[in-house]
This record gives C-alpha cells, structure tokens and sequence, in this order.
C-alpha cells in the first residue's frame, strides 16, 4: 500500500562536516513535514541488519564500519510522493553523478560517503522507521 511517508539518516559524514542544518534547511524547504527525528549512533549489530540487503556486496565491510563510526541524524517525513520526492532530492547515489542542486551534489564527498539515505520503496520506508522509532516516537 502506498503511503506519503519516507525515511532519511544524515549519515556521519554529514555530521562530522557540519551539514545537519543545512540538510535539514533544505529538507523543510522541499515541503516535507517531520513525524519523527533523533540523534543516534548505529552499533555494528544495527548496521549489518539495516544493510542486510547488501551483505554479500564487496563494500557490506567499509559501509557498516562507515554507519557506525559516529552519530547520525534519523528521522520520518511526510509529503506526497515522499520516497520518490525525496530520492529526487538527494541525488545519485555517486555524488559525482548526482543532479545539481541535490542533497548529495552539494555534501556527499564519495560514494561511499554520501551524506544522506533516502528509503527506496513504500514498503521499505515503513520497515526502516521501524527499525529507528517506536510509534509513540512519530507525531
Ligand atoms: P544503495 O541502496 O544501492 O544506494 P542508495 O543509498 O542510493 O539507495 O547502497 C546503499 C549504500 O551503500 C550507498 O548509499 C553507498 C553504499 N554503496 C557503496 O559504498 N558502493 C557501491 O557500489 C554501492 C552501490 C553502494
């Protein structure tokens, strides 16, 4: 079932660079309303699970050492169309193929440093919030 809602880490990159607001910023600006936002740190556990689709890639390794190296922000947002929308927002997942004007063109340093995750699915947006936020953790 479709629904208008998506998910979203600023992942540690975009922390340690100093990026939350100006994310956040563009975010508001894109007309998605926040349910639900925290500051967080995945352990190596969280990850791997969080990935698990990926677990047999070559980069599963430095992508979990990545997620867990320091905070991240995770949140939920609403707007209509949001994984598709937000996904538009963020860009390529290689920042050097992303649009201009993307999240990731103006913050990701590397494909594997890509500053933000958008949920790829309406299926998958539900399961990764769950994953970060209980529902009384959503408004
Ligand atoms: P993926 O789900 O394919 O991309 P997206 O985040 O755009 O949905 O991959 C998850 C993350 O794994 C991606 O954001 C960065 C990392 N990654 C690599 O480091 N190397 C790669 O070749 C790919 C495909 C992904």
């Amino acid at each position: 079932m479709a629904t208008n809602r998506t998910f979203t880490m600023l992942k540690p990159d975009a922390v340690e660079n100093g990026h939350i607001g100006a994310i956040l910023e563009k975010i508001n600006a894109s007309g998605f309303r926040i349910v639900a936002m925290k500051k967080t740190q995945m352990t190596q556990a969280d990850a791997e699970a969080f990935y698990a689709v990926h677990s047999e890639r070559p980069f599963f390794g430095e992508l979990v050492e990545f997620m867990t190296r320091g905070p991240i922000v995770a949140a939920i947002l609403e707007k209509d169309n949001a994984v598709e929308d937000f996904r538009t927002l963020i860009g390529a997942t290689n920042p050097a193929d992303a649009a201009e004007g993307t999240i990731r063109k103006l913050y990701a340093t590397s494909m594997g440093e890509n500053a933000v995750h958008g949920s790829d699915s309406d299926e998958n947006a539900a399961i990764e919030g769950a994953f970060h936020f209980s529902g009384r953790e959503m408004f």
